[in-house]
């Protein structure tokens, strides 16, 4: 269901934005952050509002692909079939900057992060920021709308959550529809590099490609950890709930529940497939079983069960297939930021 803000919504948007302030942004994955990519001072309320690192990149948001020429320099023709068969849509590329983009975007790397996300309020409020700059570029850059290391937010009340009596001007699209953020493709090399999997998979786009550069779409998941701090995305620990969580097969589910009940501890069970029974010392939320719907609902079930106050969050484990592996990566990462914990001794 996607929502719709009035005109006066977008014209204030866009003033905010014109004025260097802050705008929460509904796209097709998460929420973003969004401020004007070309005026540092804007930029610099990014990182100060989420507390992110500020050698950290951030995406800037386009109206559509010809505008991919004011940000970025020899675009290989690889990344501009890559443009044209999935923008509109949850596709990030990484390329070579323009000079004059911020090294505040840009974390201070000679690349920039472009996408033309495919969710029409986002694209709306991209087409009047446009049109309001006249000829200058006309980018938004924007992370996603959570504090750092935290859980992308997935809708307006997500966002609210995150910032409370800081929350920025926040346009409502309603749920978002894929729920996972955008596949990063690093389009800066001679061979496209998955840096970060998403709903587009490395399958998809090795099927748009044509003959060298079809054969090495694939996850690079290891360069990008060796990239780490340029893809935070990328960092061991990320889009983690407060509570532990972990994630436990589906067999070994009652068994793993029967300790936790006996030492009286209350966990939260996100399970597709297994349905325990005795419901009265945990919360379960059921997903569906196919992976795109399971995307769409994960962060809000992470949130859910976060806010209940629960000892753990058990995982029911996913099936081992391609088209799990971008969820599988979040899920991951939202374990490791406890195993990081817990080794620290924090
Ligand atoms: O779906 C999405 O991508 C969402 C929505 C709002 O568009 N945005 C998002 O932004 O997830 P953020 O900042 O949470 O994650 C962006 C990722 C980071 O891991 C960042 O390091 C990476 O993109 N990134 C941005 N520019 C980069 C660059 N020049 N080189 C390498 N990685 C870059
Ligand atoms: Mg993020």
């Amino acid at each position: 269901m996607v929502n719709s803000p009035a005109p006066a919504d977008f014209a204030h948007a866009v003033d905010l934005l014109n004025a260097g302030a802050l705008v929460a942004l509904p796209t097709e994955t998460v929420y973003g952050l969004g401020a004007d990519a070309s005026n540092p001072d804007a930029v610099a309320k990014i990182f100060a509002a989420k507390g992110r690192p500020a050698d950290h990149p951030l995406i800037v948001h386009l109206a559509n692909a010809e505008a991919m020429q004011d940000w970025a320099r020899d675009v290989p023709e690889y990344a501009r079939q890559l443009a044209a068969a999935f923008w509109p849509g949850p596709l990030t590329l990484i390329l070579k900057k323009q000079s004059w983009v911020l090294d505040a975007v840009t974390g201070g790397q000679d690349t920039v992060g472009l996408r033309v996300p495919a969710h029409p309020v986002a694209l709306e409020l991209l087409r009047c920021f446009a049109a309001s700059r006249h000829d200058s570029p006309a980018g938004i850059a924007a992370p996603s709308a959570n504090r750092f290391g935290r859980i992308s937010p997935t809708t307006a009340e997500h966002v609210r959550d995150e910032f409370a009596d800081a929350t920025p001007f926040i346009l409502d699209g309603g749920p978002c529809a894929v729920g996972i953020e955008s596949t990063i493709v690093d389009c800066s090399r001679h061979q496209p590099v998955v840096l970060r999997p998403g709903h587009i998979t490395a399958a998809q786009i090795a099927a748009v490609l044509s003959g060298e550069q079809a054969q090495s779409p694939a996850n690079d998941m290891h360069a990008a950890r060796k990239a780490a701090p340029r893809v935070s995305g990328s960092l061991a620990a990320h889009y983690a709930p407060a509570t532990p969580l972990r994630i436990v097969k589906s067999q070994d589910i009652p068994e793993v529940l029967a300790v936790w009940q006996h030492a009286g501890k209350r966990c939260g069970v996100v399970a597709y497939s297994v349905d325990p029974r005795d419901a009265s010392f945990h919360e379960l939320v059921r997903m569906p079983a196919t992976s795109m719907e399971y995307a769409q609902g994960l962060y809000a079930a992470l949130r859910k069960l976060d806010a209940e106050g629960l000892d753990q969050i058990i995982v029911e484990a996913l099936p081992d297939s391609q088209d799990w592996a971008a969820v599988a990566d979040r899920l991951q990462r939202a374990t490791a930021a406890h195993a990081l914990a817990d080794s620290s001794g924090r």
